[in-house]
């Protein structure tokens, strides 16, 4: 079994080989995996598998510097509220056909979603693969119209303007999308400073060429990516790099409120630990809200101030991350918690 997935390894594998840069520097048993592993890279991939005593600062040796900016104050009225949101797919019209379409039978994606994200704050949706969790990232970024429900944001209700009027909505620069496939999501024939540019010269204001540059700078700095990248094309980017681009390009109309949708699935542990620290800065820096999105509790909880929990279109635990690790009430969000075994105990 090949993966860079050390959680999903330890509940299959007896055995551990690890490999760097074409050879393999590590092999074991799983348990002494484990606990004695020497090898530089190997105590890297360990340090940076989200495992349940963990915080986002200590998945690297080097602790972050975003440690020094203060956790923001989340304030008490909510950015968004969710009320009744529903997503129901193949709904077709009163039929007047004379038989029943059984082979089109509708299928209720997002059942019923009532929750609220405040000002500063980060929400962990998190759920199993085909939950509704990526048909309700399409709802609240209005890319999809709900069946049922009322997105509130910022006292306004978006649900009243089709997704189709909204493209051209001044509310659209204020929430932002992050997605999975960084490959997939960025144009392959424009450069980083183009795919920088595009949200800026197609939502912003009118921007002359000197401040345009400045500007996509200040961005790639902002997310850590070299200068020295500004005029290599996506295939030239590693995939840390291109989470980087997705990431500059969702902050650069400042936005509100940023949607992640599985922002780091894609990417190796190493990697992954790198972006979800960005993502702390950026979030202490900016004042921003996130919904992130992932099927992965562990990674989920290390950002968030709370989580929902969503199984088969229904949100079916939501809470505090503290209560919702500590006494989870669902047998379902018990067996995402086991879904990762190893604990820190070789950190
Ligand atoms: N456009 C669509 N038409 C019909 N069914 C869809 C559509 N989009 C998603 N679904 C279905 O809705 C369910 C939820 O999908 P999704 O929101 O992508 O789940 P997740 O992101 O949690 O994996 C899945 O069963 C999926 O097949
Ligand atoms: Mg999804």
């Amino acid at each position: 079994m090949i993966t860079h997935d050390l959680s999903l390894a330890s509940q299959y594998c007896d055995k551990f080989v690890v490999m760097e840069k074409g050879r393999v520097v590590e092999q074991n048993t799983r348990d002494k995996f484990f606990s004695e592993s020497k090898h530089p890279y190997t105590q890297k991939l360990l340090l940076a598998t989200p495992a349940r005593s963990e915080s986002v600062a200590n998945l690297t040796a080097e602790l972050p510097s975003y440690l020094k900016l203060a956790e923001p104050v989340i304030s008490s009225q909510p950015l968004i509220s969710i009320t009744g949101l529903r997503k129901v797919y193949g709904e077709t019209k009163k039929s007047w056909l004379p038989f029943k379409n059984t082979e089109n039978k509708p299928f209720v994606a997002v059942a019923n979603s009532n929750f609220e994200i405040f000002p500063g704050e980060c929400v962990g949706l998190v759920g199993g693969s085909g939950s509704g969790k990526s048909t309700t990232t399409r709802m609240l970024t209005r890319l999809e119209d709900p069946s049922e429900g009322k997105i509130i944001f910022d006292g306004i209700d978006i649900t009243e303007i089709s997704s189709h009027s909204f493209i051209r909505h001044p509310l659209r620069k204020e929430i932002q999308m992050v997605f999975q496939d960084p490959t997939g999501s960025l144009n392959p024939r424009h450069s980083v400073f183009d795919l920088i540019a595009e949200p800026l010269l197609r939502l912003g204001p009118q921007i002359n060429k000197q401040d345009l540059k400045v500007k996509i700078e200040k961005l790639a700095e902002q997310v850590g990516l070299p200068l020295s990248l500004i005029n290599r094309l996506p295939h030239q980017l590693s995939g840390g790099q291109k989470a980087r681009v997705g990431i500059a390009r969702a902050i650069a109309l400042q936005p509100k409120l940023l949607i992640l949708d599985e922002p780091t699935s894609a990417l190796d542990v190493s990697v992954q630990a790198t972006v979800l620290q960005l993502l702390e800065k950026l979030r202490r820096k900016l004042g921003l809200s996130y919904l992130f999105v992932s099927h992965d509790l562990h990674v989920v909880k290390m950002l968030s101030q709370r989580i929902l929990v969503m199984k088969e279109g229904e949100i079916i635990e939501q809470g505090s991350t503290d209560i919702v690790m500590n006494t989870p009430q669902h047998p379902y969000t018990k067996g995402l918690m086991e879904a990762m075994p190893i604990e820190k105990e070789y950190a």
